[in-house]
């Protein structure tokens, strides 16, 4: 059992912290956040997030768990320190370190015993860690030595607890053979493949790898506006393709394009870290691009169906970036939505827990509605913009019987095209003939 601290308590600090609690370690979360230590103290989670809240209340019970906003109560006694603060994007689409600058601060101004191990879980530019080093030395009050690890994480939301138990893999960047094996032997009980490296590359591996899968989704997402004009069905190509295995089936589902936290903010970082040694990722640029697009392509099948949106009654299904969150940032939903204000259309949407985001980036400019059937309810037209188990298992006829006359633009490749054409209903779906 490793004295464990976690500075940040948003995704990924949380649930690294109580998955490391479930292990067996004694692990402290910090936030600067007191309003947020204090429900967390209390069992109750920040984020939407399946599993969480039973894991942090039974690790707040077995005394394996704890939070605090005072990193003097913690820092001093830990043998290991992960660092798991937002990195935002800045303007330029760079990270913005000033989080993980303050982190680093605070843990060498409160560092005491020796070798503590820092863990830099955040997502950071190439040579962060070098940077995190030099900032933890300037603080501190003594000659302490300590070591600064780089171990990326890897988790999607909506299924971070069974990604960390279960992932498939560990990359821990270290010049230091120690501490590698340290970090390695506090999630040995995981027993997950482990990775060892240098620092810049696992920097590196962590960008690579977001990046390499937003340019699948954009390649799929190409693929599929051309299978549109070729009369080929995208979810038989991206099968065909997949059954390569050199190629695989994961990340080739064709929709409105790739939205959350991490693929929009790490492309466009990485694209800034290119060119920060003159390196132009022309690529990657691209499927940035191709990725913006991507929600304007269904909205433009509604203009050529309808000619005008102005007054259109629209129901939006889904809101968030993906199922099982209730996460919006850079969700397909929003540009969506914007487009349609913009054209005129009067919006009402539904998502099962993310109405209440919705409302602080639209406020009283679109309708919230309490169910599906109360969005669509004599609608003119819909849009499924996240396939919630719910939205993708609705049977047609809701549709029939709530809209004026069923229109659907889905976003998400719900519903086979024989299934509407026998609900004669207008379906235009992404990637298949219309
Ligand atoms: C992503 C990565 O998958 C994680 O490995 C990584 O740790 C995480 O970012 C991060 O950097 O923190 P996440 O953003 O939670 O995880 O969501 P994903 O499940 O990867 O989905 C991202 C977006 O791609 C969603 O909008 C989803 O709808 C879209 N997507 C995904 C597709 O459009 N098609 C697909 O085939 C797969």
């Amino acid at each position: 059992m490793s004295r464990v601290t976690v500075m940040g308590t948003g995704y990924v600090g949380l649930i690294t912290g109580v998955c490391l609690a479930e292990i067996g370690h004694s692990v402290t979360c910090i936030d600067i956040a007191p309003e947020k230590i204090e429900q967390l103290r209390r069992g109750i989670s920040p984020i939407f997030e399946p599993g969480l809240t039973d894991l942090i209340e039974e690790n707040l019970r077995s005394g394996n768990l704890w939070f605090t906003n005072k990193p003097e109560e913690a820092i001093p006694q830990s043998e290991f320190i992960f660092i798991a603060v937002g990195t935002p994007q800045r303007e330029d689409g760079s990270a913005d370190l000033t989080y993980i600058q303050q982190a680093a601060k605070t843990i060498g101004a409160h560092l005491s015993i020796l070798n503590t191990v820092i863990v830099t879980k955040s997502t950071v530019p190439v040579g962060t860690n070098g940077k995190i080093e030099e900032w933890i030395k300037d603080s501190l009050h003594a000659t302490i030595p300590f070591d600064v690890v780089s171990n990326p994480e890897f988790l999607r939301e909506g299924s971070a607890i069974q990604d960390t138990f279960q992932a498939d893999r560990i990359v821990i960047g270290s010049e230091n053979e120690e501490s590698a094996q340290r970090v390695a032997a506090l999630y040995e009980p995981m027993n997950i493949p482990i990775f060892n490296t240098n620092r810049e590359s696992a920097e590196l591996i962590k960008y690579a790898s977001n990046a390499f899968l937003a340019t699948k989704i954009s390649f799929i997402n190409e693929i599929a506006n051309l299978s549109e004009k070729l009369g080929a069905d995208i979810s038989d190509v991206a099968y065909g393709m997949g059954l390569d295995h050199r190629i695989g089936t994961a990340f080739l589902k064709a929709g409105l394009g790739y939205g959350g936290s991490c693929f929009p903010k790490d492309t466009n970082a990485l694209v800034q870290i290119a060119g920060g040694v003159d390196h132009r990722f022309e690529l990657l640029e691209s499927v940035i691009k191709v990725n913006q697009q991507q929600p304007l392509k269904l909205l433009n099948k509604a203009v050529q169906h309808f000619g005008s949106l102005q007054g259109k009654e629209t129901a939006i299904l889904g809101l968030a970036f993906k199922p099982n969150t209730d996460d919006m940032r850079e969700a397909a939903s929003i540009t969506l939505i914007e487009h349609l204000l913009a054209a005129g259309a009067k919006v009402r949407a539904y998502d099962p827990i993310a109405a209440g985001h919705a409302q602080k980036i639209f406020g009283d400019r679109i309708e919230y509605s309490g169910s599906i059937e109360e969005c669509l309810h004599q609608a003119d037209m819909a849009f499924i913009a996240t396939e919630w188990e719910e939205i993708k298992l609705l049977p047609l006829s809701i549709y029939q019987k709530q809209m004026k006359h069923p229109v659907i633009f889905d976003g998400r490749n719900c519903y086979s095209l024989a299934e509407a054409e026998r609900h004669q209903i207008d379906y235009y779906s992404i990637g298949r003939k219309t």
